[in-house]
């Protein structure tokens, strides 16, 4: 590895499973000290033990539980250089079916969740050299899919709330998008394990192929690290093409 994130302090949410387990592992051998978040506290904390990271077991929506905890995980690392907002929920179902409670949950785990971290961790940003805030969103803020009102409006509204804070809280930190296509983790197993439903995915993509989780830390990698030090406001596909954005 190259150290890319060697004295950067990062924290990352969703980091219990996936893609969030998977960018806290590349971002650990990159050098980078690290807080680990997930409202799955044993989960975390086993990913946390295996990375000699801090781990925090905390639900994104419970606004004060996570002020609490950024501030004493920015405090135990020395501050923040960035954060990762991987935590993230899906509810297919046609619109007919869909019910409040499941939209309002999207919205606030998908949408609301990153704010919150994002605001408790802003005093620790705002005080870095250069700071980053990455967002996993998803080719669903790209493209209309069926049965995706609700997850697809709190992903949608995740990559205009990251472009605007990049205008915001520019120059000193950087905010970007990731919009993932269909990644081989448990939010997708459903898909995974029908031999059926993973060809028909794979064919309708490019590349041919369900995507990694690694394929997504590499992307988290370079918009936490100086090799993107001119990006900004924007949202990088990492679907396969998929997209086409
Ligand atoms: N897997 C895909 O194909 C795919 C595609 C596009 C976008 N995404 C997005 O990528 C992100 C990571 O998903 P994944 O595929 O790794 O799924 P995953 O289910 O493996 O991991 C999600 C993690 O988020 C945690 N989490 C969920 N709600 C939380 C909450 N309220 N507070 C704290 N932690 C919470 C879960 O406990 C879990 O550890 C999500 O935001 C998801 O919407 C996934």
């Amino acid at each position: 590895m190259s150290d890319k994130l060697a004295g950067r302090t990062i924290l990352i949410t969703g980091a219990a499973s996936g893609m969030g387990r998977d960018i806290a592992r590349l971002f650990a051998s990159e050098g980078a000290a690290l807080a680990l978040l997930d409202r799955n506290e044993a989960g975390v904390r086993a990913v946390a033990g295996d990375l000699g990271a801090a781990g925090y077991g905390c639900d994104v929506t419970d606004r004060t539980a996570l002020g609490e905890i950024v501030t004493a995980a920015a405090e135990t690392l020395g501050g923040l250089d960035g954060v990762v907002n991987a935590a993230g929920i899906l509810d297919i179902a046609p619109f007919a079916d869909l019910t409040a409670e499941s939209w309002d949950r999207m919205l606030s785990v998908n949408t609301t969740g990153p704010f919150n971290v994002v605001k408790a961790a802003l005093p620790f940003l705002s005080a870095a050299e250069a700071a980053t805030i990455v967002n996993i969103a998803s080719v669903s803020a790209l493209m209309p899919m069926a049965g995706t009102t609700g997850y697809s409006a709190s992903k949608a509204a995740l990559t205009m709330f990251t472009k605007c804070l990049a205008f915001d809280l520019g120059p000193k930190i950087r905010a970007n998008s990731i919009c993932p296509g269909v990644i081989r983790t448990e939010m997708t197993r459903y898909l995974w394990e029908n031999a059926e439903h993973t060809a028909r995915a794979a064919e309708r993509v490019a590349l041919k192929r369900l995507g990694e989780t690694e394929d997504v830390a590499r992307a988290a990698l370079f918009l936490s690290c100086a090799d993107s030090a001119f990006t900004t406001g924007t949202e990088i596909p990492v679907d396969g093409g998929f997209s086409w954005r």
